[in-house]
């Protein structure tokens, strides 16, 4: 796919289905994610790829931190069935060097360009996917599971997989709306 094609009809697709991409993909979705435009060269990112049984651990994470917060039952087993609705996740982390000249905020982008650079290289090679947080993305039992320390913060939970059908065009925003030549 054209870089120009992809950047201009880029959306997201939430209905993901097997397979997952093969490990030579998923390298290359990660080598993108590594080349987001890093201000000071903190490489301010941690990602955490689940797949197979970890798809589940994922959700017992979910689960735990909604029984903790006294969820009643369908919602910590919605919680736990979150992860399976597609083969592959990235968890991305935004890992902050705080009392840095680079400001947290800036790092905080850099993560963030990463899980887009990451979606449009599994975009780029047949796959789709959708960049979600929700709850779980700022509660403190899934922060302690995954190592996160200070100012640092779970920036996306990226899903990947094939598209389980047609992925529909949106129409383009109204670019007169948002652009200004000065
Ligand atoms: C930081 C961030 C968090 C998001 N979290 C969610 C989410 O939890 N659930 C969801 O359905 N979409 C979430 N989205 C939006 C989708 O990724 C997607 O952008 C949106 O559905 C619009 O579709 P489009 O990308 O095709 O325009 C999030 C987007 C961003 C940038």
């Amino acid at each position: 796919m054209q870089a120009l094609e992809l950047l201009l009809n880029r959306s997201s697709f939430n209905q993901l289905t097997a397979p997952a991409p093969s490990q030579d993909a998923l390298d290359n979705i990660l080598k993108a994610g590594m080349r987001a435009p890093d201000h000071g060269s903190l490489t301010p990112f941690r990602f955490i790829v689940f797949q197979n049984e970890a798809l589940n651990d994922l959700g017992e994470i979910f689960a735990e931190a909604a029984e903790l917060d006294d969820a009643p039952c369908e919602k910590i087993e919605k919680a736990k069935n979150m992860p399976l609705r597609a083969p592959l996740i990235i968890a991305v982390i935004a890992n902050v060097t705080e009392d840095h000249k680079i400001p947290v905020s800036e790092q905080i982008i850099t993560a963030g360009c990463a899980v887009h650079a990451m979606q449009m290289a599994a975009v780029a090679q047949g796959f789709q996917g959708i960049w979600r947080t929700g709850d779980f993305a700022y509660h403190q039992h899934v922060r302690k599971q995954f190592k996160l320390k200070g100012e640092d913060q779970i920036v996306g939970y990226l899903y990947i997989g094939t598209p389980s059908k047609d992925v529909p065009i949106k129409p383009a925003k109204n670019l007169n709306e948002h652009v200004e030549y000065w």
